[in-house]
């Protein structure tokens, strides 16, 4: 693949980088040697060593848009907890329905008041009848599929290929030359997850039907737009015919919305007209404390009570203890109440197209073969000269070495960006002024690269 970026330059400059950061970062520097050998990696998890960097970075505090480390440096961020702060890092309105809410218990197995209140504003936002909690957005997707599968009777799961949704793992299938298979990298997984589970390139209708018209699939899993390869848009009119054949074959569409809730106040499905049958949210919904939400319409919720009424008693598989904690409902509420509000999208998404506009003025200045895609107050730089149109183009366009050599360079000069491919986030905190630092210091990054 050509990035128009010869790799060994690419590579001599990572290195350059890796020297400044260690040199430039002793307090986090001695804290990595601290953590070497009591965590696995090093880190409380091990993705956390998935960022550029050669150690990791310790954060002393996170507020609004900024980020400082161990070290007195700042940053502006634009990963934001990869969507978790997407509202800012600890919005003042959760921090305080927290410390209220804290000093009168965490968790106790019933409702709050917040329930009611919290249950009324998911209906009202995201046209969905009936909801439930789950602690993450991984257990609401495994949660979803369970009650698909209990609620039609039928084993079959569909996803798009290279999606993710999570730590699920029926949904780890992808397409290898066409042919479904387990995905190599998930560890641990013995059972013949393609027995069970279809896979179909985003944005191919006839593999789509192709894959329902048997009537055994119970639900798709789907993200409105892919973001976890590489974003991938859905063409126009997919969505529209795609329910069609879900309405024609009995399957139920499940909409996972924990990124793309990033395109507006009700998400991608309210504002692109799809009508889900059951949807998850998890990440920002209360304002960055572990938790989530999954709605059902009234057809789906009637069928999944029947069911569960005609089940046996015992454990249905579905939900965990701290689910539906009181600080989960404190900071949900205080998320839909205070920070999900028009306004706060309409500053995102005006500054979110202000990046992705001065991207695609330094792409084309600067003659690289890169596109930049956008969705709501996210954008990413693709190394692909069209967006790629499903999860193999878009797979195939990455490149981690040179993803990381242009992260690490910005870290090196106070910006932080996603660091799982190029994705960048905004909150209703980000400036004009943030925006412009990324834009500059993204600039000299390429520009030395090309010179290098
Ligand atoms: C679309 C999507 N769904 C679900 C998840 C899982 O979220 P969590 O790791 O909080 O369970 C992710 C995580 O990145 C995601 O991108």
């Amino acid at each position: 693949m050509d990035t128009g970026i010869c790799p060994d330059k690419a590579a001599a400059l990572y290195a350059a980088e890796a020297e400044r950061y260690r040199h430039t970062h002793p307090q986090s520097g001695r804290l990595a040697a601290r953590t070497h050998g009591h965590w696995l990696y090093g880190v409380p998890l091990h993705w956390m060593q998935d960022w550029s960097m050669p150690h990791p970075l310790f954060v002393e505090r996170a507020q609004g848009v900024h980020i400082r480390d161990v070290d007195g440096l700042d940053y502006v961020d634009f990963c934001l907890g990869d969507t978790g702060a997407m509202f800012g890092h600890s919005p003042p309105a959760v921090a305080h329905a927290l410390a209220q809410q804290a000093a009168q218990g965490l968790t106790t197995m019933l409702p709050s008041a917040d329930a009611a209140a919290v249950g009324e504003l998911l209906s009202q936002r995201f046209g969905l009848p009936y909801w439930q909690s789950a602690l993450s957005a991984s257990d609401a997707n495994r949660f979803l599929i369970r009650w698909a599968r209990a609620i039609t009777g039928r084993s079959q799961i569909l996803v798009f290929n290279g999606c993710y949704h999570g730590t699920v793992d029926d949904v780890f299938v992808d397409l290898v030359d066409g042919v479904p298979q387990s995905r190599d990298s998930l560890l641990g997984q013995v059972y013949p997850l393609t027995a069970h589970t279809r896979v179909v390139e985003f944005n191919d209708l006839a593999a789509l039907e192709a894959a329902l018209q048997d009537g055994q699939v119970a639900c798709v899993l789907a993200e409105p737009a892919m973001t976890n390869i590489g974003m991938v848009l859905p063409e126009d009119g997919f969505w529209a015919a795609a329910q069609d054949l879900f309405r024609r074959y009995g399957t139920l569409l499940i909409m996972d919305e924990t990124h793309t809730i990033s395109s507006g106040p009700g998400g991608y499905c309210r504002r692109h007209g799809i009508d889900a049958d059951m949807l998850v949210l998890g990440k920002p919904v209360a304002g960055g404390l572990p938790t989530a939400v999954y709605g059902m319409s009234a057809a789906v919720a009637e069928r999944a009570m029947a069911t569960k009424a005609a089940a046996p008693p015992g454990h249905s598989g579905i939900g965990t203890t701290l689910s539906g904690n009181l600080l989960s409902l404190a900071a949900m509420r205080a998320t839909l109440e205070q920070l999900m509000s028009d306004a706060a999208y309409e500053h995102m998404l005006a500054l979110a197209d202000y990046v992705a506009d001065g991207l695609e003025r330094h792409i084309a200045d600067l003659q690289l073969p890169w596109c930049v895609t956008r969705l709501g107050a996210r954008c990413e730089f693709q190394f692909s000269p069209t967006p790629p149109v499903n999860g193999s183009e878009a797979g195939a366009r990455l490149d981690d070495a040179l993803s990381h050599t242009i992260h690490l360079y910005l870290l090196n000069r106070g910006v932080l960006i996603t660091p799982f491919h190029n994705m960048l986030l905004v909150c209703p905190q980000t400036q004009q002024t943030d925006a412009d630092r990324l834009l500059s210091v993204w600039r000299e990054a390429v520009q030395t690269l090309k010179a290098a």
